[in-house]
């Protein structure tokens, strides 16, 4: 038996050694050098090229390489087979600092300071006023994210599918009341997981619930968000700046409107990486339940989408 690592352009030595020093009696192999696809029955996979997993016939388990699994669901040839994603503190805490950072940025208007230096103009302005910030997806991310912001005195509200209880957090669910949750917010976050439900959520209508104003910021997925209607938005002042981390296409073209405007912050899918130290035990547990048939950990829910 095998594990297969399937994660295109990056490199896996670090992972492929650490895995065989934890799993000494298992081969690991860097996908497309399988020797053996019959052989495989674990597979750990970012970003898969589509089709390749069918390829491994004896497969009994997917190990997704990240939080968000909506890559490996858009495979129409995906087996159907138990699917774990990484749910882990440390990117939690690198997510968190990635928009305490953003938060930070927009307060202290480095955003138009970076502006008027490209015109030498000495302006002092006071910070920004943002008092309250919504959090679409409370999940693992958006409630740590939350639960942060509540704790430094903004007043939050957050969004759901299901009803929850964060203590210090207003939180709001379904599609209802997307309207309410993000209606006194300065600064939206979103942190939802791109699923049919979700893909072009934050669409022009979207965008009609927020006051003047408001501040985008997307760590989710690039589908998540209409990007014409964004920039629409931008336009008309609905939105008074956005922050990008995710886009329908990445690498995000050379020739997409996003890097010429002015009031967008664009940064290289880089909120939250998996951090290859941090998640080798949860992969080597998650072998091992495949191995013995138990549930895995952070199973996904294939139906759902995430
Ligand atoms: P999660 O734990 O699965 O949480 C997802 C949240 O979204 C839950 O609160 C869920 O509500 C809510 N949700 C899902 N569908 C919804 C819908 N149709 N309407 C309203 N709410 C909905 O996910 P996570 O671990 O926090 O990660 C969230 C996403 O962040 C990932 O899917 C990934 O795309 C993205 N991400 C990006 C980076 C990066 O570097 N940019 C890094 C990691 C993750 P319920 O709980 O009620 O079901
Ligand atoms: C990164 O985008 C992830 O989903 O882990």
């Amino acid at each position: 038996m095998s594990i297969a690592i399937i994660i295109p352009d990056r490199n896996l030595d670090d992972l492929k050694q650490r895995l065989s020093s934890a799993l000494p009696n298992t081969s690991i192999e860097i996908w497309p050098d399988i020797k053996h696809p019959e052989k495989v029955e674990f597979a750990i996979v970012w970003k898969q090229p589509k089709g390749v997993l069918a390829e491994f016939k004896n497969l009994k388990a997917i190990q997704n390489f990240g939080a968000g699994v909506d890559a490996i669901l858009s495979d129409t040839t995906l087996p159907q087979l138990p699917i774990a994603r990484i749910v882990d503190a440390s990117l939690t805490k690198t997510m968190v600092q990635y928009l305490d950072g953003v938060i930070s940025y927009y307060l202290l208007r480095f955003d138009t300071f970076n502006l008027q230096k490209q015109s030498k103009l000495w302006k002092p302005k006071s910070p920004r006023r943002i008092k309250h910030i919504t959090v679409l997806g409370i999940g693992e991310l958006g409630k740590a994210a939350a639960e942060h912001f509540a704790s430094l005195g903004y007043s939050v509200t957050g969004w759901s599918r299901t009803q929850k209880l964060i203590d210090g957090v207003e939180c709001f669910y379904g599609e209802a009341q997307l309207s309410e949750a993000v209606a006194f917010a300065d600064v939206v976050i979103c942190l939802l997981p791109l699923t049919p439900l979700t893909t072009k959520l934050l669409d022009e209508s979207f965008f009609q619930y927020l006051k003047a104003g408001s501040i985008l910021v997307n760590v989710a997925r690039g589908d998540i968000v209409d990007e014409d209607a964004l920039l629409k938005a931008l336009d008309n002042n609905t939105l008074q700046a956005a922050c990008l981390d995710v886009f329908s296409q990445e690498p995000l073209p050379p020739t997409h409107p996003f890097w010429q405007h002015p009031d967008i912050l664009i940064t290289p899918h880089v909120s939250a990486v998996t951090d290859i130290n941090a998640v080798v035990d949860q992969i080597c547990e998650n072998y091992e339940r495949s191995q013995k048939g138990y549930v895995l950990s952070h199973l996904v829910d294939v139906k759902r989408g995430y």
